[in-house]
């Protein structure tokens, strides 16, 4: 996969250096930069050179363009060059090399063809869903999932190898508390059939429970202090709780299209926090604090860090550090991506932190991949206190109105294939609202916009894709042979925008934003109906141009079905 902008930008620096001789490569390097322009119609690159050259050599941007254009590499992708006020050179590429691309657009865009710029054969590790045992899953859970594995998808398509874990919050104190109602008030069956709802119910059981008679929470941290000694009895509950409600997970995950490689849950790492702490008292990082606790001292005006209760119980942070210690030593990742509420920036900043004082992960980059808060149409979601948005529940309700959506628009298909229709509809619409806005901004969640049939939407892009892929079937996918001819302005707009394609993934996986892409299929799409409703394709005049238009609508539908895989939207057939 070439990055075109990278080589245009090469061209440029070649052409300023013929110019100007008395600068240096390195520094033109650094100054000369290469743009999209917003408005499509001024070309397809704009550079700022005649305008910052004009500064450092005291010339009118203008005759610097000049000089630049002069100078300028013979290149047959360059159709114009032309400068614009105040002091850019707008680049259109000619059409000849649109045709020649449009022939390698044609082909699969798949994986094998794409042209890694790091050295890939580290793995990436993608924490993701990291969920908690016996609860159901947080609002921000759901967040976690859809961007963790597009992020992964994302990742795995650019030709890394991606290892997705899962870091189940499966120990602490608490499940001292969930043993103990388990025990006492729980039902085996009612658990088996909705192992978190009714967790959760048996927690909070509990905690009204110990309000009035508050010597539980003792038998509590007594019955996890067992546990953590590895007492027989306590594990097997504990096991048991910690199964049945990763199967519901597991269920909800495969709901969504959504995948693991590996649950390694806390509690995996008991023996290496034991490890840790003592290297880290050895180097006299981790030094004892109030009552016999552990702390690390995070510097002037920071609060220290707890790495042991005075109590001796193990922690949250500890076993992170842990987690990291083992999977570099296991893996040697190139990188480590939490991709977790921004409420716990504090906590992954300590971790890195420590990480960094201890020596591990030298050659790993350890990063916390944040997002914004999800609220309906105004309304917060909080998890606190009934207020809760069941993931499920959310599901069918969009499953539901894509269902309507199709009616209205008047589908007709079999029960079985209308309902499959409608899931995928239903799903991908909650993964695309989610997915395609900058993930550091809050999301408001808006029903109407998210399942329609026009704009921004999982819908529109699921259905100009089966469109497309309908015209290519009844036209029995009449070989692509010969070179294509670009005649139409609607054509020619398509095939500008699909080579950019390569540098939208790449500025996508460098900004780990998969919103990026989003935007790039949206805008491909409404080029393609842009073209689709004013071309003729099985009609054309000549066999070259329905030959062209037929690639044009391959290379659309690779481009489409890449996009919408790396973002884990199901395709649908027919809509
Ligand atoms: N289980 C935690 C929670 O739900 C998130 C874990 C994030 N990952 C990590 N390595 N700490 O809040």
């Amino acid at each position: 996969m070439k990055v075109l902008s990278y080589q245009i930008k090469a061209l440029f620096v070649e052409a300023c250096l013929s110019a100007f001789p008395e600068l240096s490569q390195e520094h033109l390097k650094k100054l000369v930069t290469i743009e999209e322009p917003r408005d499509k119609s001024h070309g397809d690159y704009a550079c700022p050179a005649p305008l910052r050259l004009g500064k450092t050599t005291g010339l009118n941007p203008k005759e610097v363009g000049e000089r630049i254009v002069d100078n300028f590499p013979k290149d047959d992708r360059i159709g114009e060059l032309s400068f614009a006020q105040p002091g850019f050179l707008n680049l259109k590429l000619s059409k000849a090399f649109l045709e020649e691309s449009l022939k390698s657009l044609e082909r699969d865009f798949n994986m094998e063809s794409n042209e890694v710029y790091e050295e890939s054969s580290r793995p990436v590790i993608v924490e993701y869903p990291s969920t908690n045992a016996a609860k159901p899953m947080g609002v921000h859970h759901i967040l976690t999932s859809i961007i963790g594995d597009s992020l992964a998808n994302l990742f795995d398509f650019m030709g890394y190898k991606v290892l997705r874990i899962n870091h189940l919050g499966d120990w602490g104190t608490n499940f001292g508390k969930i043993i103990y109602a388990v025990k006492t008030w729980g039902d085996k069956k009612k658990i088996h059939e909705k192992p978190n709802q009714e967790f959760a119910r048996l927690y909070v059981k509990f905690n009204e429970e110990a309000e009035k008679n508050p010597a539980l929470n003792n038998i509590a941290r007594n019955i996890f202090a067992k546990l953590e000694k590895g007492d027989k009895e306590q594990e097997a509950i504990w096991k048991w709780i910690v199964y049945e409600s990763t199967e519901d997970l597991k269920k909800l995950l495969k709901r969504m299209n959504i995948e693991i490689d590996l649950t390694m849950g806390e509690s995996f790492y008991r023996k290496i926090t034991e490890n840790v702490i003592k290297e880290g008292i050895e180097k006299g990082l981790f030094v004892e604090g109030k009552e016999g606790s552990l702390i690390f001292d995070m510097g002037e005006g920071r609060v220290p860090a707890l790495i042991r209760k005075k109590d001796g119980a193990s922690l949250y942070l500890t076993r992170d550090l842990a987690a990291v210690k083992y999977r570099v030593e296991t893996w040697n990742p190139k990188y480590i991506f939490y991709i977790v509420d921004r409420a716990q920036s504090l906590h992954f900043e300590q971790n890195f932190h420590i990480c960094k004082a201890l020596g591990y992960a030298q050659d790993t980059k350890l990063e916390h991949i944040t997002f914004g808060r999800m609220s309906f149409a105004g309304k917060g979601m909080s998890t606190r206190k009934g207020n809760v948005i069941k993931l499920e529940a959310l599901l069918n309700e969009a499953v539901d109105r894509a269902a309507k959506l199709a009616a209205k628009k008047g589908t007709e298909l079999p029960r079985k294939e209308y309902a499959q229709l409608a899931e995928i509809m239903g799903v991908g619409s909650v993964k695309y609202a989610i997915l395609s806005q900058d993930r550091n901004k809050d999301l408001s969640f808006e029903w109407e916009k998210i399942i329609s049939l026009d704009g921004n939407s999982a819908p529109y892009l699921l259905y100009t894709t089966a469109r497309a892929r309908s015209i290519l079937k009844k036209s029995g996918e009449e070989a692509l042979k010969g070179l294509p001819v670009l005649t139409e302005e609607y054509e020619i707009v398509l095939v500008r925008q699909m080579i950019k394609f390569p540098e939208v993934l790449n500025r996508a996986t460098l900004e780990r934003k998969p919103h990026i892409i989003c935007t790039y299929l949206y805008e491909l799409a409404s080029a393609f109906n842009r073209f689709y409703n004013n071309v003729h394709v099985i009609g054309a005049n000549t066999k070259l141009q329905k030959r062209s238009r037929l690639g044009l609508i391959k290379a659309f539908l690779n481009q489409m079905e890449s996009g919408l895989g790396i973002l884990g939207i199901q395709n649908v057939d027919r809509m």
